[in-house]
């Protein structure tokens, strides 16, 4: 599904680590947490996802691809550790090139790697393209909830608009798909930690945590397949 006409209005915003984030006034939502996006995005899907993971060879789904941010810093960490991933990430709204450039994650994060943060933004949608040796891009832009979903999968970064500002997103259906598309061992992370959302977790099959949470968040949901 193509959408790539639809204007919406986004807003930089410096979160409280000095990272920015985008916010958009019609659905009064941020992409990352205003108590710091980067650290919201390592504690979450780098060190609570990636991290668990005792493959060498990956393979992440993103809901959300948005900023690029778990895209970058999973890139990193394929850099310096001895594990290969093939990233998939699915966005319905890209960003412009222009928002993008406005970013401070490739300075702030490694600023002598910040062409990769951007490589990843110029890399075109729908096909793999080898961005590093040991990190391959596909990101597929559609709606989550239509579009076929890789398989296997190791690791699912669920990154969407919350459930109180974009409620489509989070349904049971794209949790048992999930879960029929992950490989034994597969790991969830979201910053949500919310009792709906377990619910759906666990009827659909996976064995669910509640981990603590990033700075200004008591917890957040782990789901495991076992
Ligand atoms: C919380 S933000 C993502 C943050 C992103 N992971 C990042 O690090 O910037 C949620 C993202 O989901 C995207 N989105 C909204 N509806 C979607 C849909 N139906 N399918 C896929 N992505 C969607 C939004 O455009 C937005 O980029």
């Amino acid at each position: 599904m193509q959408n790539k006409r639809i204007h919406i209005n986004r807003e930089l915003q410096v979160t409280a680590d000095g990272s920015h984030t985008l916010f958009i006034p019609e659905m009064d939502e941020h992409y990352h947490s205003v108590n710091g996006a980067i650290q919201e995005s390592r504690h979450i899907f780098i060190e609570a996802g990636l991290h668990q993971s005792n493959k060498e060879d990956i393979t992440v789904l993103e809901i959300g691809f948005g900023t690029g941010l778990n895209a970058f810093l999973t890139l990193l960490e394929a850099e310096s550790l001895p594990i290969r991933i093939h990233y998939y990430s699915i966005e319905l709204y890209p960003l412009s090139l222009d928002v993008v450039q406005t970013l401070n994650y490739g300075e702030l994060i490694c600023s002598e790697k910040k062409d990769l943060f951007f490589a990843l933004h110029e890399a075109p949608w729908d096909q793999s393209v080898r961005i590093t040796n040991s990190f391959e891009l596909h990101k597929i832009q559609g709606d989550s909830n239509r579009c076929d979903l890789p398989n296997p999968i190791d690791l699912v970064y669920f990154d969407a608009f919350a459930p109180d500002k974009q409620p489509e997103m989070w349904n049971q259906e794209i949790f048992n798909r999930l879960y029929a598309n992950m490989s034994e061992g597969g790991i969830l992370t979201t910053y949500c930690a919310k009792g709906v959302v377990r619910r759906m977790m666990k009827e659909a099959g996976y064995t669910v945590e509640r981990i603590p949470g990033p700075p200004g968040k008591r917890e957040m949901l782990r789901a495991l397949k076992l």
